[in-house]
């Protein structure tokens, strides 16, 4: 089968196909207890994305599972500061730990290391495409380069990312520096996804909505206008799905800016906005995580919503993001099998 005649990919040109094609973001991970069992296999999180055999593994584990429409590569948005030689480590119950940012550690960076570092992510990419499904669409991804970063000033996960936002006013031109290399380095990890057999890439902007205008526009604006226009240099027409959570305000200004193919939507983004968009661009969203975790009606209700409210235009089904460990499977099987019986249009 063709890459274009994939369910997910038409809906990416601009199709309708119906029902629409549904996939999760994050959804290998720990809600799945298959997951829970290889993943025990490497204690090391980042050497546990490095090993092919169990990547491929568990990104497949939920297309068994569930027959999803789309299949998104097992790695993690912190495999580019660990190739470029930035110190990254995760913690039991804490997450991902970056050093604080430092011109010494830009300084020691290791830029022309970084591809070969990553082939074992791009050889899990090759295995993927060959074992798939046919119909199944292979998405890649890279976190957006102010999210990786944010890490990298706060250290940790944190609520607003104070840490970041002043870090990067205090000093823009190492800030800067740092991005320009992600930027770099996101161009070059995308393109080879691309080239070794991914449909799409999607580009995850956790943290973008924590901006102020002119920290927007400097900070994920022109680094994914620069990412989309560098990987399309290499790989025309390349289908690039950006994310840039909680920003409903300025999606339109994104979709415009950045020139991305489809835009993710959180589960706050209003529908009358997401319609309009839905005139501009495709949409893939947006269930709130925390309706699957309930299940029951308020599950049945949000799906019900999002096909009502999107049905009309492009729309690949999707959370808004990703879904949370405590999750359970049945709920994971109930809003699928309600999205595939969706009454026709
Ligand atoms: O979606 C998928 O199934 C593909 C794999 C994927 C992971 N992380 C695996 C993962 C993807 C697309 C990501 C993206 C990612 N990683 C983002 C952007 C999207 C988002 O969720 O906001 C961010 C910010 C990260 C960074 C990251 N990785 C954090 C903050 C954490 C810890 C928090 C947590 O949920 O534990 C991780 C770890 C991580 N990445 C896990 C998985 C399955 C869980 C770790 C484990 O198995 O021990």
């Amino acid at each position: 089968m063709r890459s274009q005649d994939r369910l997910v990919m038409k809906a990416l040109r601009g199709e309708r196909p119906w029902p629409p094609p549904i996939w999760m973001m994050r959804q290998a991970g720990r809600y799945l207890a298959e997951y829970r069992e290889v993943r025990a296999k490497v204690p090391n999180f980042l050497e546990f994305c490095y090993e092919t055999n169990l990547a491929v593994e568990v990104t497949l584990q939920p297309i068994r599972k569930f027959g999803f429409d789309a299949s998104i590569l097992f790695s993690d948005i912190f495999v580019i500061p660990d190739a470029l030689g930035y110190p990254v480590r995760f913690e039991e119950g804490r997450g991902p730990v970056l050093e604080p940012l430092d011109k010494s550690l830009i300084d020691a960076l290791r830029p022309e290391r970084a591809a070969g570092h990553l082939d074992p992510v791009i050889a899990t990419v090759k295995r993927l495409r060959a074992e798939l499904p046919v119909e199944t669409t292979l998405l890649g991804f890279c976190g957006a380069p102010w999210t990786v970063a944010c890490y990298s000033v706060a250290g940790h996960t944190t609520q607003d990312q104070t840490a970041a936002r002043t870090g990067a006013y205090r000093d823009p031109k190492l800030f800067g520096r740092w991005i320009d290399i992600l930027i770099e380095a996101s161009i070059d990890y995308l393109t080879r996804q691309l080239e070794a057999g991914a449909d799409a890439v999607q580009i995850f902007d956790t943290w973008a909505g924590v901006l102020d205008e002119a920290g927007f526009k400097q900070w994920c604006l022109e680094p994914t206008r620069r990412i989309v226009e560098g990987v399309r240099k290499r790989v025309p027409n390349a289908m690039i799905i950006g994310f840039p959570k909680a920003s409903a305000a300025r999606l339109k200004t994104y979709i415009a800016e950045t020139g991305i193919s489809a835009v993710g939507l959180d589960w706050t983004v209003p529908f009358e906005l997401a319609r309009e968009i839905q005139t501009i661009v495709p949409v893939q969203g947006n269930l709130d995580p925390m309706r699957l975790v309930a299940g029951g009606t308020a599950l049945d209700e949000g799906v019900d919503r999002i096909l009502e409210e999107l049905g009309d235009g492009p729309l690949v089904f999707n959370l808004g993001h990703g879904i949370v460990p405590q999750t359970s499977v049945e709920h994971v099987e109930q809003m699928i099998a309600r999205v595939r019986a969706a009454k026709p249009r």
